[in-house]
């Protein structure tokens, strides 16, 4: 298990053990946190799943791919270290990833 933390937009810190092979978006419906929508269910077809990846860990989670990068254009207020939460797999090295959610979603 790996462990994330979720800020929401108020402060308010999520942290959850999340499974390898599922995504960032997938555990925070899971647990509730306020502020991911996911309308799409993960397909990278809405970017209501606009996460904030903490400054430390941008490396380790790396660059979107062309087809979200075109999404995030759809996102609100996207900053360099904005990702859609549905494209980041969870996995070994993610352990203790921390990730902010937005204002609001679109
Ligand atoms: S859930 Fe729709 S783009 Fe991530």
């Amino acid at each position: 298990m790996t462990k994330l933390t979720y800020i929401a937009h108020d402060g308010t810190r999520f942290e959850v053990e999340a499974e390898n092979g599922s995504t960032v978006m997938e555990n925070a419906i899971r647990n509730a946190v306020p502020g991911i929508e996911a309308e799409c269910g993960g397909a990278c077809a809405c970017a209501t799943c606009h996460v904030y990846v903490d400054e430390a860990w941008t490396a380790v989670v790396g660059e979107p791919e062309a087809m979200e990068e075109d999404m995030l254009d759809f996102a609100y207020e996207v900053r360099p270290n904005s990702r859609l939460s549905c494209q980041i797999k969870v996995r070994d090295e993610l352990d203790g990833l921390i990730v902010a959610v937005p204002e609001r979603q679109g």
